[in-house]
């Protein structure tokens, strides 16, 4: 699967991402908080609102993508020497000198399988009662677009981890986590119709679909799927996680 992402157009595009992640940073308790490690940082318009939420903090902006990291690097220039960029893959240990006190991740988490494997690096990453707070997809979200997928020929079927509260609770649980704290929400979202959500569909949910496929097929997938969507609307559903390394 391809590690790069369009960090241009994901940058102009991503403001449902970027409002949801500011609501999120708002549930980082900052007391006790050094360094904080985001998770899957993107262009860094969330990882802005965190350090800005902790103006005394380290903060480690990590990402697979080079191109993303790139984008982030541009947009927090502004903080100088509080921001480590490190290139590094979820499904891998973390490459972190020492641990943190805090991981922060939104929108991310959904991309990366096996959460159980995840929160143990997670854990392993974190100081004993550091915090971990994330939000990602949860079962049934873009159910439209899995359903729309699936009835063109879904080349990537089951790409997304959309777990339930229930599973991310246990394995959070065997992971060494305490105070734990799981919910589901509906974020139904609307797009501006026509050639702004096929831009979105294409940046942001179908990028592993279309790097299958031929340039020249590219743009009459992404019509396939949104003629078989409800309007310009995705059922978003996200999965909110607070917890504690014990
Ligand atoms: C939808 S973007 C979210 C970016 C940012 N957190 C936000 O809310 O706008 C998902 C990000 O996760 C990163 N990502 C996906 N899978 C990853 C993995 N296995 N390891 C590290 N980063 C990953 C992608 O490169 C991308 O930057």
């Amino acid at each position: 699967m391809p590690r790069e992402w369009d960090a241009a157009t994901y940058d102009r595009v991503a403001d449902p991402q970027a409002r949801w992640g500011a609501e999120v940073i708002g549930r980082v308790d900052p007391a006790g908080v050094t360094r904080v490690l985001d998770a899957g940082c993107g262009t860094g318009r969330v990882t802005e609102r965190l350090l800005e939420r902790l103006p005394d903090a380290a903060c480690v902006a990590l990402d697979a993508s080079e191109q993303m990291l790139a984008e982030a690097g541009r947009r927090l220039t502004r903080f100088g020497g509080r921001v480590t960029f490190v290139c590094a893959d979820l499904r891998d240990p973390l490459p972190l000198d020492r641990p943190v006190d805090a991981i922060v991740s939104t929108a991310t988490f959904h991309w990366v399988p096996d959460h159980a494997g995840l929160f143990r690096r997670l854990a392993q990453a974190l100081r004993p009662g550091g915090q971990l707070v994330a939000q990602y997809g949860g079962v049934g979200n873009i159910a439209s677009v899995v359903r729309a997928l699936a009835e063109i020929g879904d080349p990537l079927p089951g790409r997304w981890t959309y777990p339930t509260p229930e599973e991310e609770r246990r394995r959070l649980a065997a992971a060494g986590f305490v105070d734990v704290q799981v919910w589901l929400h509906p974020e139904p979202t609307a797009f501006e119709p026509g050639g702004p959500f096929e831009t979105f569909l294409a940046t942001v949910i179908l990028r592993e679909h279309l790097a299958l496929l031929p340039e020249p097929e590219r743009a009459g997938f992404v019509r396939a799927v949104a003629a078989r969507l409800p309007g310009a609307c995705l059922d978003y559903v996200r999965l909110n996680v607070v917890a504690r390394r014990a």
